[in-house]
């Protein structure tokens, strides 16, 4: 581990994030994260697994150390369908790229879900070959017209925005939805946040048209974007 991080641009108060900066994946990496187990659905899988699978838990439990200390030691297990399970009462998002591993977490009357995304520029020429895959139509040419930002930095922004809508809807749709299913309509450089619009309803909560708002950071190697659902009592 090289570094850790903190951010309080990507999510309201009380939604607390904790980032690493990690070495090249080595068992020696694997042995800095402590107390971490590695569950037996990947103890036979390739080394970079096991290491952002650690890294990822490791900087989860930084950020509950912060939040919530009284359950900071339990384990977060991976659910059949990937996503972590929390303790009760606790809500999080993990993530990691290349170099990087990311969590936020949260007491559920902070928010109700919460989704987190890490993602290294994308380098020239990339937009050529993933945009079609995350972005429908105009919607990355609308983006590049109305911002200072650059094919590639915008194709970043909109794959990692996308990917931290879907670990915080994911909770309540319980179901995969796709990189064209939402489009990301626009961004406010001042502000550091985005908006997404849902392009198909998920649940009769989450309409076609609805409007959710997230916010980025961007760091010199990495972008990382944040999403929180309000808590379902305070609408906040
Ligand atoms: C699940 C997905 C978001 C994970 O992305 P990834 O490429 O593995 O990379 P990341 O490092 O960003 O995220 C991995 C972490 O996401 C979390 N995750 C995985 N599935 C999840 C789910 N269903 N819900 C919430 N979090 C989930 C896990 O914590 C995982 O890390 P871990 O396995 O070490 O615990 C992505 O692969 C995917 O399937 N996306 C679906 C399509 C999509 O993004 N649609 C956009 C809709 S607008």
């Amino acid at each position: 581990m090289r570094a850790s991080f903190s951010s309080s641009k990507l999510f309201p108060a009380g939604v607390l994030v904790h980032g690493i900066e990690l070495d090249t994946p080595s068992e020696a990496t694997l042995l800095a994260f402590d107390g971490i187990g590695i569950p037996a659905s990947l103890e036979k899988a390739v080394l970079k697994r096991r290491v952002d699978f650690a890294a990822g838990r490791f900087a989860a439990r930084a950020a509950m150390r912060a939040c919530v200390p009284e359950v900071a030691e339990l384990a977060i297990p991976l659910g059949a369908d990937r996503a972590p399970i929390w303790p009760r009462g606790v809500t999080g998002s993990i993530a990691h790229t290349a170099g990087f591993a990311v969590a936020a977490v949260a007491r559920t009357d902070a928010a109700s879900a919460i989704g987190i995304d890490v993602e290294r520029w994308m380098r020239a020429g990339a937009s050529d070959r993933v945009a079609d895959h995350i972005t429908h139509g105009d919607e990355l040419d609308t983006l590049v017209r109305a911002s200072e930002w650059g094919e590639n930095e915008a194709l970043t922004l909109v794959f990692s925005a996308k990917e931290s809508v879907y670990k915080c809807l994911y909770p309540e749709v319980q179901r995969w939805f796709g990189f064209h299913d939402a489009r990301v309509e626009a961004i406010d450089e001042e502000a550091g946040a985005f908006v997404v619009r849902l392009l198909v309803p998920l649940t009769p909560s989450l309409p076609a048209g609805l409007r959710l708002h997230g916010r980025f950071e961007r760091r010199p190697e990495v972008l990382m974007t944040g999403m929180a659902r309000p808590h379902a009592h305070t609408g906040t």
